[in-house]
């Protein structure tokens, strides 16, 4: 059983004026046809795909073999361990914990019984608060942990600051050949961590075993390719997952919009961006499990669709594109979106989502089938008898009338049971809704030119060399003005 997309509560026959009309949608069309068939063309070009970074549209098809050293690694490091630490922060980091949280049953990390001989999972280098890093290496055996560091370029302080860290912690420990218990997940041809592996394993050929990080592919994008060696070592059928992923581009690589789930989604949500300024995007899963799932979706929306400037399509004489800033059409847009859980936070953001601001559009995700069930005891109680899974489709049941009386856009996919079939064709869903919607909006969603802001005063004030001078100019002329009356 496939996802299934419950589009009725965004059309004005639902929600009245804030919904999508007919006329709406005819008015967009001709713009929507234009985009898909763009799209399409860049899709089925393998040069364009990996220069545009749109690979990742191909990432389900790879061949089984070119998967079966990460898993057999994969196996080896999860006999051989009883923890593993991944390194990594934003696209090198929220896939691995979504499909964590996902495939795996709650509480993996403290019961044996569930990790089913896998070691322990332990995520870091995704902040630079201390106190995470510095209490798990102090409670773990250093002899028995092993290390996968994942970062296309090695320059992102979180992660290299926590690797640093955690190779004096392993050689402490292990002595010279600590780097055996390394691995790390980056770009083969280039940056400091490629740079690093070269000479590690120059001195010591089993030292930072390193696996491919896929040309044309954007971090946001990549669990189906930096997310896999996490997934065999977990012992994720990652075929399956595949298999997921597949069913789903075929869905979403069909010409007719209206038959794409992806096409209508995006389409749907840009009409209610545009016309109706419904400008948050609230993701909400009815599970526990796939809270990180939203967390990622949050990355792919933001990363991918809220950008300065709108795109300028250069086409070369023998047709390939190369896409620049079009620096004279300020974009300055892109919904924003919003993590959110049921039934957490239907006692906390809901509150606003039913009467607030009619300006976002929430998306369900309702699960048919959990992993477990618990049966209400007694007889007396109106709850008496009932599953918290029933309880659960209710909840999301009620949350949606809720919203939908008061003229609230919102939309359900719908999810038989989280399987890695299933999170599989999730994950590639909303990739190609976003990269859809990017297509519309003209706008390059493969690139996040904002984050270099941060990262540049961050270098300019520790000194890195070879910055180059423009930037450092920017920043001596243009410093934080903090003026004392407005400190309180
Ligand atoms: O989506 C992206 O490309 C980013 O979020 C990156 O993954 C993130 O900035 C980490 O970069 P790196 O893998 O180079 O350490």
């Amino acid at each position: 059983m496939s996802l299934k997309f419950d589009f009725n509560n965004l059309f004005s026959s639902s929600v009245g004026e804030h919904g999508v009309s007919q006329e709406d949608i005819n008015e967009i069309l001709p713009e929507a046809q234009k985009a898909a068939s763009h799209l399409k063309k860049i899709i089925s070009n393998p040069k364009a795909r990996v220069k545009l970074n749109l690979e990742w549209a191909k990432l389900p098809e790879q061949d089984r073999a070119d998967i079966e050293q990460i898993q057999k690694t994969g196996c080896e490091i999860s006999k051989k361990y009883e923890n593993v630490i991944f390194l990594g922060i934003g696209g090198s980091y929220l896939g691995l914990k979504a499909a964590q949280d996902a495939l795996c049953l709650p509480y993996y990390n403290e019961f044996k019984s569930l990790r089913k001989k896998s070691p322990r999972i332990y995520f870091e280098g995704n902040n630079l608060d201390p106190d995470t890093l510095k209490t798990l290496l102090k409670n773990i055996n250093p002899k028995k942990t092993f290390v996968v560091v994942i970062s296309k370029s090695g320059e992102t302080t979180e992660t290299k600051a926590a690797l640093m860290i955690v190779e004096t912690w392993l050689k402490a420990a292990i002595g010279v050949k600590y780097g055996r218990r390394i691995l790390a997940i980056t770009d083969p041809q280039a940056g400091s961590l490629h740079k690093r592996v070269v000479a590690e394993q120059k001195k010591d050929p089993l030292a930072f075993r390193s696996f491919p990080l896929l040309k044309g592919v954007g971090g946001r994008f990549s669990e189906f390719n930096m997310g896999l060696l996490h997934l065999a070592i977990i012992g994720v059928n990652i075929n399956e997952l595949f298999c997921g992923a597949k069913e789903m581009s075929a869905r979403c690589t069909r010409d007719d919009i209206f038959k794409n789930p992806a096409y209508m989604y995006a389409l749907l949500h840009v009409i209610l961006y545009r016309k109706k300024a419904k400008s948050l995007a609230v993701l909400m899963p009815f599970s526990q499990s796939l809270k990180s799932t939203a967390d990622w979706y949050v990355q792919l929306l933001a990363e991918s669709l809220g950008k300065k400037y709108h795109r300028n399509i250069l086409v070369s004489a023998d047709g390939d594109e190369e896409w620049l800033n079009d620096w004279d059409k300020i974009f300055a847009k892109g919904r924003t979106p919003i993590s959110a859980a049921g039934t957490n936070d239907l006692h906390s953001i809901q509150q606003n989502n039913v009467e607030g601001e009619n300006n976002k559009v929430v998306t369900f995700i309702r699960v048919e089938n959990f992993k477990t069930d618990l049966k209400i005891p007694g007889k007396n109680d109106l709850l008496s008898g009932k599953s918290f899974s029933q309880l659960m489709r209710l909840a999301q049941e009620a949350t949606e009338w809720a919203l939908a009386g008061e003229n609230r856009p919102n939309c359900t996919i719908i999810m038989p049971e989280i399987s890695a079939f299933n999170w599989g064709a999730l994950l590639f869903f909303f990739e190609m809704a976003t990269a859809f919607e990017g297509e519309l909006q003209n706008i390059n969603a493969f690139d996040q030119p904002g984050v270099e802001g941060y990262k540049n005063y961050m270098y300019y004030k520790l000194g890195k060399p070879g910055l180059a001078k423009e930037i450092a100019s920017e920043i001596e002329n243009s410093p934080l003005v903090k003026k004392a009356e407005y400190i309180y």
